[in-house]
């Protein structure tokens, strides 16, 4: 996790950096820190200064010490930080410094642990716990053994490394210049008029250029005002006789259609709140253009199978984690329901690590709003050399999972900025809606009527979602009354079908923001053990909109009412016989029962997020999180 950044131009940078920074909170908040050249002294002769300041805690904290301390100076890096290797504390916050270097880092250096005993063996201080400042030793070393510049000490000190890391590099002995590199982190270029930066992610940027190098893994760039100078370094395995080569490569710029505005709040308390309310712009963004109603079809161009490849599809098997699986548990359902392909969902992390078999004749369909969640991408890379085919569902554009992929089918929700997933959530089912329709056309195994009905119910969504958010003031009631309520310490979901995977991200959201237990079910399983947990304290919000699991649903929160349960249901409206047991009722609007994630959600986001608000924790940025989990 945590986020860098980079600055050299005309303009003072101090300001540039933190406002990059804000951006990028979201990735970590431990501790921030910048490290700007000064090159005023340069003129009168002497070496520009190479200042750092850094603070534990979030990034208002590193304000106070830059009003202490301004930094003045046109090139710098920075960073927040989500602790890996060491406390959260100064002494471990980014920048490090050593000797006339200064290193920020996203990312793990494996092989830390005999990089440092050799180090230290050399004779080497270390003022840290961190990996990082053993790649800051490595190149400072190589520059007091004469590498001809910052570049070529940085590449020689990264082929020494093994991990992950995208790492922003300035130094007193080369003012003009700042060194980037990725291997497995995310990292972006941005193109200005005479001016570059480097930042974790697209957001960071978006209020300087919208000009964008997606650098690719192994890439090493140097940074000056007129641009970038990329090479592509590809280390040997032991035995070869050079360590490593290095080659230059073009990365041309994309020109991203994300807003600055779209980086704001705009008014909203939180980020969390704002991407709630977007939900039905987000969906509007996902079907543009694709769904095709004159047809009853869907345009997958972007899919990138052929009819043949599509018929020798023989499963299906979804990749993700957190928020993103549970979408991709709905989409096996309708998968299996709407393409009659057999489907399986897998968490990444599990995958990744077990003797999973998948290959020919797989369509392996890997979800992910960052694109860049660690175990989802090796996940991925093991589904790919076993010869599966990989379609990534994603939001961020050119990101590492579609890039690893062989297509993408992106969402398009525009940036999520709090670190609970909303509006990505409820576009990546959208997306998936249109693949299965997509799937079950080719296959003819959906009929046009049927799909017809689905597609034209899927563009009807984003309007019935906008009434059910009318609805937020009656969420915060009964998050009032029900969840924050003294007595409440845990909280079930329970949901069947479509609506069990509601349930659980009903309940990773309650979790996550604020720091309520919370259990997400299958309503079915309740008699198998936690039905033991039902007492008159214990809140249950139970997923019950009309399909074809309303009749047991319905028994199973007669079971809750006979333990003394307290219910909260979202149903359909009009229904009547779950209300009249429930203490609380929110109702969604009538839609065709393949629908219904895209509404019964919005109320468990809302309960969620006033149960937070009231509490009063941190909703965008909540404690020991970060939004791209880009470690393992
Ligand atoms: O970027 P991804 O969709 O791959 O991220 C996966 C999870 O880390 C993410 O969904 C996480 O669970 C969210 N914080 C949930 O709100």
């Amino acid at each position: 996790m945590c986020g860098i950044v980079g600055y050299i131009g005309p303009r003072p940078c101090a300001g540039i950096l933190v406002d990059g920074l804000r951006k990028l909170e979201y990735r970590g908040y431990d501790s921030a820190g910048l490290a700007v050249l000064d090159t005023r002294a340069s003129v009168a002769g002497e070496p520009p200064r190479l200042d750092v300041v850094r603070a534990v805690g979030k990034l208002s904290r590193l304000d106070d010490a830059l009003r202490e301390h301004p930094l003045i100076g046109n090139v710098g890096i920075g960073h927040t930080r989500w602790a890996t290797h060491g406390r959260p504390t100064e002494a471990n916050a980014h920048p490090h410094l050593v000797g006339e270097v200064a290193v920020v880092h996203n990312g793990i250096l494996e092989n830390h642990v005999e990089l440092r005993r050799e180090l230290v063996a050399k004779g080497r201080k270390f003022a840290s716990e961190t990996d990082t400042e053993i790649a800051a030793h490595l190149i400072d070393i190589e520059l007091a053994n004469g590498a001809s510049s910052l570049f070529e000490a940085t590449r020689n000190a990264l082929s020494r490394v093994r991990g992950a890391y995208a790492i922003a590099v300035v130094s007193r002995k080369e003012p003009d210049v700042v060194v980037v590199a990725k291997s497995f982190s995310p990292l972006v270029l941005g193109i200005g008029d005479g001016e570059m930066f480097a930042a974790s992610d697209v957001p960071a940027l978006l209020a300087h250029t919208r000009d964008i190098v997606f650098l690719e893994d192994g890439d090493i760039a140097e940074l000056r005002r007129s641009g970038p100078k990329i090479q592509r370094l590809l280390v040997h395995g032991d035995g070869s006789p050079e360590r490593f080569t290095v080659t230059p490569v073009v990365r041309t710029p994309r020109r991203v259609d994300w807003s600055p505005s779209q980086a704001e709040k705009l008014g909203y308390k939180h980020f969390m709140l704002k991407e709630i309310f977007e939900q039905p712009a987000a969906i509007e963004n996902t079907l543009r253009g694709r769904v095709v109603l004159e047809s009853s079809d869907v345009d997958g161009t972007e899919i990138g199978l052929g009819d043949d490849a599509v018929q020798r599809i023989r499963r299906v098997v979804l990749l993700a984690c957190g928020t993103s699986h549970h979408a991709a548990i709905a989409g096996r359902n309708w998968i299996e329901s709407l393409a009659k392909i057999p489907a399986q969902v897998e968490l990444a992390s599990e995958f990744r690590y077990r003797d999973a078999i998948v290959g020919e004749g797989d369509l392996v369909v890997a979800v992910s709003q960052s694109g860049e969640t660690a175990d989802t991408l090796a996940a991925v890379r093991d589904a790919k050399r076993q010869g599966a085919k990989i379609l990534s569902i994603a939001n961020v554009v050119g990101s590492a999972i579609p890039r690893a992929s062989d297509a993408a089918l992106y969402t398009h929700a525009g940036p999520e900025i709090g670190v609970a997933s909303t509006k990505c959530f409820t576009a990546q089912l959208a997306a998936l809606v249109l693949l299965s329709v997509w799937l079950g056309r080719r296959r003819g195994v959906l009929a046009p009527e049927r799909a017809q009905r689905l597609l034209q119910g899927l563009v009807e969504v984003p309007s019935q979602m906008r009434a059910v958010l009318e609805q937020a003031d009656a969420c915060q009631r009964v998050a009032r009354r029900q969840i924050y309520a003294p007595e409440a310490r845990d909280c079930l979901f329970l949901g069947r079908g479509l609506s069990f995977p509601i349930a659980l991200e009903g309940a990773l959201k309650l979790k996550e923001i604020s720091y309520v237990h919370a259990e997400g079910y299958a309503a079915g399983e309740m008699k198998h053990g936690p039905i033991a947990l039902i007492d008159a304290q214990m809140p249950v919000v139970v997923v019950a909109p009309r399909d074809q699991h309303y009749e047991k649903i319905a028994s199973n929160v007669q079971e809750v009412r006979a333990r003394d349960g307290r219910v909260v249901a979202i149903v359909t409206a009009g229904d009547s016989s779950i209300s009249a047991m429930a203490q609380d009722v929110i109702e969604i609007p009538e839609v065709d029962p393949e629908l219904t994630p895209f509404l019964t959600v919005l109320p468990l986001q809302l309960l969620s997020y006033y149960a937070a608000d009231l509490k009063g924790t941190d909703v965008d940025q909540p404690r020991n999180l970060a939004k791209t989990v880009t470690v393992e």
